[in-house]
């Protein structure tokens, strides 16, 4: 179902698809690159029902959509439904972004690339020669991890409460840690080492009310601490990397930089973020 009443036949249409959908502010962040890129697009909020989402998405492209972004639970699902995925998307298992093409719908994963940028870019740390410290095993870590190693840090320790799926994500990505000659590593909680300058939480434990699931000797001196998500739901875990001396960034960043992309993927050109992420930034405050 899709809650943008108004629609511009005009205009080439673009959505983002999830359950739930209102808090996106990918609506937002599309419609400041299309003014400052002058492209004639549309993008809307398409609500899809849990068990109908390859329904929903496919009546909005008859109804002349051109692709859409995709979030959560629903990035396992549009992965099934690309025809052409692209080695990041192959490697994550996992789509967030759809490009509607006739001979079948292209799938890109563009998460990983969102974070690497706003680390390197934005934050200003270069990952290459690093030792990383990646939190969780779910479809977060999943969704960057290829990425990551593509930056090439020196080392990732992909640390999770369940070390089992840890490993298991970890021997899916060993081919391409060697072609990029990254060392990588499962571990649990516990002991997952020590002092590492970047550390990237891609847990959901503080959705579930737990705490920070790590103790501060993984940080080093003045380490980049990420946390993928952002607004209350990344307060716990940037406080407390604030509180040991660590510098903070929420996963407002990465969610521009995924969102630009993806907009690249579909128009061909790349749209300027600081603005974009300022102003966001500004409108969440
Ligand atoms: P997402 O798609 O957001 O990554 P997910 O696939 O459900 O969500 O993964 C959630 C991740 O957060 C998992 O790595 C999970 O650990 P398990 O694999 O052991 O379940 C982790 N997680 C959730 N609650 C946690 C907690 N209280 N402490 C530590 N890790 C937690």
């Amino acid at each position: 179902m899709n809650d943008a009443p108004v629609v511009d036949l005009s205009l080439a249409r673009y959505a983002v698809a999830g359950n739930p959908i209102a808090h996106s502010q990918s609506p937002f962040i599309h419609t400041q690159f299309a003014l400052q890129t002058a492209q004639a697009l549309s993008y809307e909020r398409l609500l899809c029902p849990l068990d109908d989402f390859p329904a929903t998405v496919q009546a909005f492209a008859a109804a002349g959509g051109r692709g859409c972004n995709v979030t959560v639970p629903f990035k396992f699902e549009a992965y099934r439904l690309a025809k052409q995925l692209s080695p990041r998307a192959l490697l994550a298992g996992a789509v967030n972004t759809l490009r509607f093409d006739a001979d079948g719908w292209f799938g890109d994963n563009t998460d990983g690339l969102g974070l690497v940028r706003d680390i390197e870019h934005n934050a200003g740390r270069s990952l290459a020669g690093q030792r990383v410290l990646l939190l969780g095993a779910g479809g977060a870590s999943a969704g960057v991890l290829g990425s990551l190693i593509a930056a090439g840090p020196a080392e990732i320790k992909l640390a999770n409460r369940s070390p089992a799926k840890a490993q298991a994500l970890v021997d899916a990505h060993l081919d391409c840690a060697h072609q990029h000659g990254v060392l990588i590593s499962a571990s649990g909680l516990d002991d997952c080492g020590c002092a590492y300058p970047v550390v990237i939480n891609g847990t959901s434990a503080s959705l579930a009310g737990a705490g920070v699931p790590v103790g501060p000797q993984v940080l080093a001196p003045g380490a980049l601490v990420v946390d993928m998500m952002y607004g209350p739901a990344a307060a716990n875990f940037l406080d407390w990397a604030r509180s040991h001396g660590a510098t903070p960034r929420d996963g407002l960043g990465m969610l521009v930089e995924q969102a630009a992309a993806a907009f690249e993927i579909w128009r061909g050109l790349r749209p300027a973020t600081a603005a974009v992420l300022a102003e966001l930034r500004q409108r969440l405050a």
